[in-house]
């Protein structure tokens, strides 16, 4: 199980190369695992900056594109030269919300590679969703 995550982890750091981030140069990477397959993401930025595009919505959204519904989302991993693991921000939080089960892995990994794991519930225990 933690060789899993291990695994996991360097491919996130790997993604986190892939970043645009010319105004905060903070770098993030994030792999999604789904029952389609694995998807990369990377922060974009713009100079507009709230057009600027999280590292984990660009994998979900690239996720959906492929066809991925809400049962098929599994995993997501994300990476950040953070201290401690990064934590996603609060549009990524509603936007796994809709697509992620109270069940649904998230790794949270820092600068080091080191890594948390949790069920979604635990990183967002309150949620609005329409369609429940
Ligand atoms: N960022 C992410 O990509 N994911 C997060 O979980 C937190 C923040 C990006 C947005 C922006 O490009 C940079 O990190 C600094 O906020």
């Amino acid at each position: 199980m933690e060789s899993k995550y291990k695994d996991l982890v360097k491919l996130a750091i790997n993604a986190k190369e892939l970043a645009y981030v010319p105004y905060s140069k903070f770098k993030v990477g994030s792999v999604l695992v789904t029952k389609k397959g694995v998807y990369y993401g990377a922060n974009i930025e713009n100079s507009s900056y709230s057009m600027t595009m999280c590292a984990e919505r660009n994998a979900i959204f690239k996720a959906v594109l492929d066809g991925n519904r809400p049962e098929d989302f599994l995993t997501i991993i994300v990476n950040g030269d953070t201290v401690e693991p990064i934590i996603p921000c609060g549009a990524c939080l509603q936007v796994m919300n809709e697509f992620f089960s109270t069940d649904t892995e998230v790794v949270l990994s820092n600068k080091d590679g080191n890594f948390k794991t949790y069920k979604f519930s635990e990183i967002m225990p309150l949620r609005f969703k329409e369609l429940i």
